[in-house]
């Protein structure tokens, strides 16, 4: 079958890569030294499997081809390209992250250039095919789902680097977007697990609009969602390399909050005195609460309601009728 077919390949690459980086000069010279300047330790790299693709030009292919697996297959996985009609490698140079499915099973790659420029994008991605399909994949389940299960809270960050970082400092409850918005089947994965979502994003303009896109499916689909905002020009890796792992800790309890509440808080701010975009505003907010489940979840919406009709300065009793309207 076509898809066993593309997990041997993608496990031999994987397989592949870690021997280049660990056991070529190569390897170690420009991969491992890259991934130590970063902060893994060498029990990280072996944990997430990391590994380095030679900057030749077809190294891989050589070697799977003498393995004998068939092209058209090695050209689905997207670790071989045809480049001037010959076959070669795709993530030549670039140190390489296995994208694990929910048993471990390798769906894909993404590959990290080692020095970013303008010309090469920094993250080349496995293409879709039929094991890969991105927006149903979360980066780093299959290290997650136990520590999800266990805290009943499933941490969300943007990175690869963010989720291998956070691990290393003992943070094993967390999973990675891997830079889009998330979708529904994201969201029903991690409902498999809690229904605890907190969202750690880039506190710049970029990353809280991602952040707020997800906000109405994630309570559409019942998950409790909880928002941290990480410092300016920080993401979730650098930050705990820089504060270290109980710093970083604390940082997270000290500053998470109610993501319902903190839309308000910034679309109040954006509304300012402008009456027509508040009544816009009081509306919106009425029908994400109305999207609580009710019968499940009776106390939080109430909760909710009299937090919003607060900060929005406006009648507990009048938000509660405008709230039953959308309650279909
Ligand atoms: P970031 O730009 O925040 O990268 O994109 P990062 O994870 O912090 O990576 P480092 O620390 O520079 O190595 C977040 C995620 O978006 C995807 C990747 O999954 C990345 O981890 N991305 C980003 C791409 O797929 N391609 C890109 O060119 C950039
Ligand atoms: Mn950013
Ligand atoms: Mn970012
Ligand atoms: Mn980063
Ligand atoms: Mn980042």
């Amino acid at each position: 079958q076509l898809a066993d077919s593309l997990y041997i390949i993608n496990n031999f690459a994987r397989e592949y890569f870690s021997n280049t980086l660990f056991n070529t000069e190569e390897g170690q010279n420009v991969g491992l030294s890259y991934f130590e300047e970063r902060g893994f330790t060498q029990e990280t790299i072996r944990k997430f499997q990391l590994g380095y693709s030679l900057n030749a030009w077809d190294a891989f292919t050589k070697a799977a081809l003498a393995k004998g697996y068939n092209l058209e297959y090695l050209q689905k996985t997207g670790l071989v390209t045809i480049r001037n009609e010959q076959p070669g490698d795709n993530y030549r140079g670039r140190v390489v992250f296995p994208i694990h499915n929910q048993s471990g099973k390798v769906l894909g790659f993404g590959a990290r250039i080692l020095v970013k420029n303008d010309r090469a994008p920094k993250y080349v991605n496995s293409p879709e095919n039929e094991i890969y399909v991105k927006n149903r994949v979360l980066y780093g389940t299959y290290f997650a789902r136990h520590a999800i299960d266990k805290l009943n809270e499933c941490l969300l960050v943007e990175g690869y680097t963010d989720v291998i970082s956070l691990h290393q400092a003992g943070i094993e409850n967390v999973v990675a977007s891997s830079g889009t918005s998330l979708t529904q089947h994201q969201l029903r994965l991690i409902k498999k697990y809690t229904n605890n979502l907190t969202i750690l994003f880039d506190g710049d303009n970029a990353g809280v609009k991602a952040a707020l896109r997800g906000l109405d499916m994630a309570i559409e689909e019942g998950l409790n969602v909880k928002l941290v905002l990480i410092p300016d020009k920080e993401d979730p890796d650098s930050y705990v390399q820089k504060i270290g792992a109980e710093a970083f800790r604390q940082f997270i309890a000290d500053n998470k909050q109610d993501f319902i509440l903190f839309k308000l808080q910034i679309s109040m701010q954006d509304a300012g005195n402008d009456t027509t975009k508040k009544s816009q505003l009081v509306n919106e907010i009425a029908e994400t609460i109305a999207k609580i489940d009710k019968t499940e979840d009776f106390t939080r919406q109430q909760d909710y309601i009299r937090q919003c009709s607060q900060v929005l300065k406006i009648d507990e009793q009048g938000l509660i009728n405008l709230v039953n309207k959308f309650i279909r």
